[in-house]
């Protein structure tokens, strides 16, 4: 089924053809240059980059794939959670398509387009236990099918791609500070006594990483000279001083134990042998590292996207649209966006009718 995935939940505007599992072509334009002066994105003018781009990447997506409009036979797009505007522009795109072409149409959850990205690379074995650790969220599921997700835990707070880009941000590094924080890590030996390891001491499977964020905020008081010049100056290349590069290598290694810990958690209270890491932050490498080694001394199965897969693309919500199209589950042009903080609802049709 040749399928059209539409990504724009946030700051990457793209489009990947995928056939039955099998990515095709992506194209793609990340918006973070024109956000970083602001240090975070600026929704409006997310959407508006989304409207322009959207069209010139289409042409792009079909001339580098040889494929044309009138071979699709699906079209599935993000629909949540992300900010409002930009998946409005992502559904009009869609639906625009869907109607023209008259082929159905499929609505997406981001998030579980996330963890059943790995399924583009390998096969996905079932229960399993799901960790998404991304820019907005920190969600802990048992994944029963790749249509059945219950939610474990999540985080209180801030998402642990938050507490990276926060950290960032009061380093004066660039944004979107999680790359900068992995990248500088390799360059020391962690502190382990340096941060805590937070909301360890409660039984649930939530997260909370606000209180790591003011642990390291009182740590850069008390050292100001941590604080970057110009980070227009720093690139995920750039080599790091000494003691900032110890303070990335013990803030990673704080969030990485403590998502290794609630994992090891889940793991034990589901009783599953399959754990599927995805999300921004699963592109971490001491991350990848510690859920690796728990997975092994627990003699679990990882199942663990490349890191292409792990960042938001849209090979995933084609991905993840030709497993709900093939379970016949699909959306008309009713097909709500749903932004972050609303349950997404299960409110699948039988499909477009013409
Ligand atoms: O999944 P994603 O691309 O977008 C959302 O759906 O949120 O995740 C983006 C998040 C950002 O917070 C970014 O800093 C973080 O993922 N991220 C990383 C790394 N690469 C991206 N965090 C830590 N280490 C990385 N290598
Ligand atoms: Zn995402």
């Amino acid at each position: 089924m040749l399928s059209l995935g539409i990504e724009t939940s946030c700051d990457e505007t793209a489009l990947a053809l995928v056939d039955e599992g099998r990515v095709l072509e992506e194209v793609m334009f990340s918006q973070v240059d024109k956000h970083s002066i602001f240090g975070g994105v600026v929704p409006e003018m997310a959407s508006r980059e989304h409207l322009r781009k959207l069209q010139p990447l289409w042409q792009s997506l079909q001339q580098k794939s040889g494929r044309r409009a009138g071979e699709l036979e699906l079209i599935a797009v993000a629909r949540g959670p992300g900010l409002l505007g930009c998946l409005l522009v992502g559904l009009g795109f869609a639906k625009g398509l869907a109607m023209s072409l008259k082929i159905p149409l499929v609505g997406v959850n981001h998030l579980h387009a996330h963890l059943m990205a790995p399924a583009l690379e390998q096969e996905i074995e079932f229960p399993a236990v799901g960790l998404l650790v991304s820019g907005g969220h920190t969600n802990l599921y048992k994944i029963n099918s790749s249509i059945h997700f219950e939610l474990l835990g999540r985080t209180l707070d801030d998402a642990a791609g938050e507490a990276f880009d926060k950290t960032a941000r009061a380093l004066n590094l660039p944004y979107p500070g999680g790359i900068y924080i992995d990248r500088f890590a390799e360059f020391a030996e962690p502190d382990p006594d340096m941060f805590p390891r937070p909301y360890l001491d409660k039984q649930s499977l939530d997260f909370s990483f606000s209180g790591l964020k003011t642990a390291l905020v009182n740590h850069i008081r008390r050292n100001p000279g941590l604080v970057q010049k110009n980070p227009l100056d720093i690139t995920p290349d750039s080599t790091p001083d000494p003691e900032l590069a110890r303070v990335c290598a013990s803030f990673n290694l704080a969030v990485a134990e403590t998502l290794q810990v609630k994992l090891q958690r889940a793991v034990s209270s589901t009783g599953v042998r399959y754990v599927i890491l995805a999300g921004g932050v699963a592109a971490n490498t001491m991350i990848r590292q510690k859920i690796k080694e728990i997975c092994s001394r627990m003699g679990l199965r990882l199942i663990l996207p490349g890191l292409e897969l792990c960042t938001d693309n849209a090979s995933m919500i084609a991905g993840c649209g030709e497993i709900l199209a093939s379970h016949g589950l699909y959306h008309d042009l009713a097909l709500e966006a749903v932004p972050r903080g609303r349950k997404i609802p299960w409110d699948y049709s039988n499909g477009l009718k013409d």
